[in-house]
């Protein structure tokens, strides 16, 4: 078993409840400023959510502390997948905190071009209409913008579908590997056409077959990909992996009705099932709060309270990265919604700064996304950041390897890159530097926190990215920053 929830006693345990007397801001993380959702939804319009063809450069100013208290936007990887369940349901869903990003933009756009009907309501909850089953051919091409989830995820709901669909998306998403999921459908006996492993796909879509699938690679992605369509073929389809990857697929699908076994590395899906819409909130992006929690933890005296936020323990593991760092974390209020753990998180810094860690292994594969802001505070320890087995990083929406490496070498830092990871040794002190996103949402947000603790300004190129995940995340980090 590769989580063990009950076993993360530091930081489960001690219920702070306390804390919010002491807090002296509590926002909610809506932006006034019209989100990717908004100038998507329920339009005619089905294009993927690009950002603005210009580039934005932010100044980040070093801060001398970290406090406050925030809820965060609904989790991208849970609001891909209600998203999509929706609009495949029959019946009316409603979702509340769904996620501003862009990237969930692109999926719910894709929806409705296949015949969803999507909603902004004015409580700021997302409606959507499912098509029963059975989507509508799509006359163009579905953009699935930057996103990666939505690419993998829909191609598996469409390919037992009839009809013929093409999925593009902008020049990262072109760039990213695909195969790994024609591999498994095409064994399905999917017909499916890329252009040399890559985006464009074309699917000419109809009835598949059982299969029984080992992952070559850990990834939510693909495993999700051969769920969605085993749940439309018939007969029992598993998928096997050798790490337990994030299992939101799994949870939502059995919040919105299918029945699925799930063994400790494998889980099969029995296939001709009916989904029916839910209504439910999208707990917070884990992955946007560690941005938050590892600014926090740089800190001496500081204090961030995260309220809502979801902690599915295959998606937690920054919590024990922290821990093991000497961040004093605890959590209070969890509870289970729709199968997902949420929670109040609580991080303060301890006063001697923190020590050292390895990530590697399956630890690598479950915290992929948490990677590049842990290596860009790791000059901040003592003893440094190791990271391997987490070659992955390097097919993301940038090769987030090379990038965390130019963009610590630029303020200043020595670090050791390797095919599969960074060693970025501790005692390190920075100085402000221009940072080159690559248009990359996780770079821009990790090097704003690295820019907290350095000496002098930094400047963020393509700091428009973070709206691919998290568009109110400069607004927030004002608000915690303490100058
Ligand atoms: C995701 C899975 C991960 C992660 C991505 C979101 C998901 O990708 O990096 O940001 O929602 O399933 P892989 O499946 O490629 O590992």
């Amino acid at each position: 078993m590769l989580w063990n929830f009950s076993a993360r006693s530091a930081w489960v345990a001690p219920l702070r409840l306390c804390v919010f007397g002491k807090l002296t801001k509590w926002r909610m993380a809506f932006s006034s400023s019209a989100t990717a959702f908004d100038r998507l939804i329920g339009t005619t319009n089905h294009s993927g959510a690009h950002l603005p063809a210009s580039t934005e450069e932010r100044i980040i100013r070093p801060a001398q502390n970290v406090r406050g208290s925030l809820r965060l936007p609904g989790d991208k990887s849970i609001s891909h997948r209600y998203g999509m369940l929706a609009a495949f349901a029959e019946g009316v869903s409603r979702f509340r905190n769904f996620s501003t990003g862009a990237d969930c933009a692109s999926t719910l756009a894709c929806m409705e071009a296949l015949g969803a009907q999507v909603r902004k309501l004015d409580d700021g909850s997302v409606e959507i209409a499912g098509v029963g089953g059975r989507v509508r051919p799509a006359e163009a091409p579905l953009d699935c913008g930057n996103s990666g989830s939505t690419m993998r995820m829909i191609a598996g709901l469409l390919a037992p579908q009839e009809g013929r669909f093409t999925l593009v998306g902008d020049e990262s998403l072109s760039r990213r590997p695909m195969e790994r999921i024609l591999k498994p459908l095409a064994a399905m006996g999917a017909r499916l056409t890329l252009t040399e492993g890559h985006a464009p796909l074309m699917i000419d879509g109809g009835p598949l077959k059982a299969i029984d699938y080992t992952t070559p690679v850990p990834s939510a992605q693909v495993k999700t990909c051969i769920l969605l369509a085993g749940l439309q073929t018939e007969g029992t389809t598993t998928v096997r992996e050798a790490v337990r990857t994030r299992d939101h697929s799994e949870l939502a699908l059995q919040a919105f009705g299918a029945k699925l076994t799930r063994t400790l590395d494998a889980v099969s899906i029995a296939g001709s099932q009916k989904l029916h819409a839910i209504e439910a909130a999208v707990p917070g992006d884990i992955s946007s709060a560690a941005f938050f929690l590892c600014a926090a933890a740089l800190f001496p005296g500081s204090n961030l309270v995260l309220d809502f936020l979801g902690l599915n323990p295959t998606r937690a593991a920054l919590l024990d990265v922290l821990t093991a760092l000497g961040a004093q974390i605890s959590v209070l209020n969890l509870e289970e919604k729709n199968a997902e753990l949420v929670g109040t998180v609580q991080v303060s810094a301890p006063a001697e700064g923190l020590g050292a860690t390895e990530i590697s292994g399956a630890l690598a594969a479950q915290l992929i996304d948490e990677l590049p802001v842990l290596a860009a505070i790791g000059p901040y320890t003592a003893g440094g950041i190791r990271i391997r087995d987490a070659k992955e990083l390097r097919v993301k929406e940038s090769d987030r390897i090379a990038l965390v490496a130019k963009n610590l070498r630029a303020m200043g830092a020595e670090v050791t890159e390797f095919e599969d990871g960074l060693d970025v040794p501790g005692g390190q002190k920075l100085h402000g530097a221009t940072i080159d996103s690559g248009s990359d949402h996780r770079i821009a947000m990790a090097f704003s926190v690295a820019a907290l603790k350095a000496e002098g300004q930094t400047l963020i190129q393509g700091a428009e990215s973070a709206a691919i995940s998290f568009p109110e995340f400069f607004d927030l980090l004002d608000l915690v920053a303490e100058r």
